[in-house]
């Protein structure tokens, strides 16, 4: 039913990674749009390192943080399933070849369309976190499974997701699975995400401890129970916090989880995408600030790609952005301010960054924005979109 796609292509290189010699590469000083770099090889490392630290919890990747088709072919291959949010997110997996077993149809609220063309194409699973959705999923596709997803927050996150999704475990939880009963419609699982970018590690203790009451009232109500989701939240750029997450978890799976049969399974986006990006993008413009004795106070830089841009999640995440120059780190640095392309004063990547005193024409990296990124951005104000480019190591084992 889905035609085959064609992959962008992917360039293999040896030994570290050059950034300024990608940059030349791509022959940026010739171009007005910025460009995404994106080494695959990270991917792979944070596949195996998921393994190692977390080898029983199966990660179906969640495609709304970055669809780009290298990414999902890449975790596809490794043996990663996909947690995908609509029709078309199926549809790209499925294009790549992918078995429909691998995916979770993991938004709450769907259309009667999207059912259907799930249905079509034999997803099976999808979440669910009210009456309506079950008995949506009566009428239009009883014979599927529902993973019912209840709310558990932490107390600190980039991008909070229980005002809009989740159950209320204790009161409802039951009563949604009775009334799947009812229906005869298979609870499967149940779930939980306690918000994107998770700063509260007992967040995954509290929420594993919920689910499992949950889940153990859906062996009671003789629903066929295997599947426990333990949703995303786990952070891409800050090894030590995953580490920590892991380590909880695995306890908390062995201390709530470790009498009951069940196929654990996590949706991470954030987690594999983050650190395989780096924005290049180059300086068109420039304005010096000095005070009234002449003394240079701020330098502010004008760069092709901004906040509607790649840089989007800086509207609604709070989010630290770095910055990587290619002048020598002995040169003099001036407190700096980054503006992106468009006329909207909102445009500002980052201020109060030091930076060398740069010219038209440089370039500044920003690493770490393979998540809420390109699928987000906008070209507001008729400015172009970045490419990816996007490479691997030659030697690389998967686990
Ligand atoms: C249902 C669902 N699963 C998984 C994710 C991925 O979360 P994260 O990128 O924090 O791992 C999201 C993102 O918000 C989500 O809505």
């Amino acid at each position: 039913m889905c035609t085959a796609v064609e992959l962008q292509p992917i360039q293999v290189y040896q030994g570290s990674f050059d950034l300024e010699s990608k940059i030349d590469e791509c022959s940026l000083r010739d171009q007005d749009a910025a460009i995404n770099i994106c080494d695959l090889s990270s991917i792979v490392s944070k596949y195996n390192e998921w393994k190692r630290m977390m080898p029983s919890i199966m990660p179906y990747y969640a495609i709304k943080c970055n669809d780009e088709l290298p990414i999902l072919k890449t975790l596809g291959e490794l043996g990663t399933g996909f947690d995908c949010a609509s029709k078309t997110e199926i549809e790209h997996v499925l294009s790549l070849g992918f078995n429909s077993e691998k995916i979770i149809f993991a938004n709450p609220m769907k259309s009667i369309s999207h059912i259907q063309y799930a249905k079509a194409n034999n997803v099976t699973d999808s979440t669910v976190d009210n009456e309506f959705e079950i008995y949506k999923i009566f009428k239009h596709y009883p014979e599927s499974n529902v993973v019912v997803r209840f709310r558990s927050d932490a107390n600190k996150a980039l991008s909070l997701l229980g005002n809009k999704f989740g159950c209320n475990a204790e009161e409802d939880g039951a009563a949604l699975m009775l009334l799947a009963k009812s229906l005869n419609v298979n609870v499967k699982g149940v779930s939980f995400h306690v918000g994107s970018g998770c700063g509260d590690l007992p967040a995954y203790e509290r929420a594993i401890c919920t689910g499992s009451r949950l889940y153990k009232t859906g062996n009671l109500i003789k629903h066929k129970m295997e599947l426990f989701d333990i949703g995303g939240g786990f952070p891409g750029d800050d090894d030590e916090m995953f580490a920590n997450i892991s380590e909880i978890v695995n306890k908390s799976l062995s201390k709530y989880m470790s009498d009951v049969k069940a196929k654990i399974i996590a949706e991470p986006g954030r987690y594999f995408v983050s650190t395989a990006y780096t924005t290049i993008c180059k300086i068109y413009s420039k304005r010096e600030l000095r005070s009234r004795d002449g003394q240079l106070e701020k330098v502010m830089y004008y760069v092709n790609d901004g906040v509607y841009g790649t840089f989007n999640c800086i509207l609604y995440e709070d989010i630290k952005i770095d910055t990587i120059h290619f002048k020598s780190p002995d040169s003099e640095k001036f407190s700096s301010l980054i503006w992106g392309p468009t006329c909207d004063a909102c445009d500002k990547i980052c201020d109060n960054v030091n930076l060398p005193n740069l010219k038209d024409g440089d370039f500044i990296a920003f690493p770490n924005m393979g998540a809420y990124t390109i699928p987000t951005s906008s070209a507001f104000n008729g400015f172009t979109l970045p490419k990816t480019r996007f490479y691997i190591r030659n030697d690389l084992k998967f686990l």
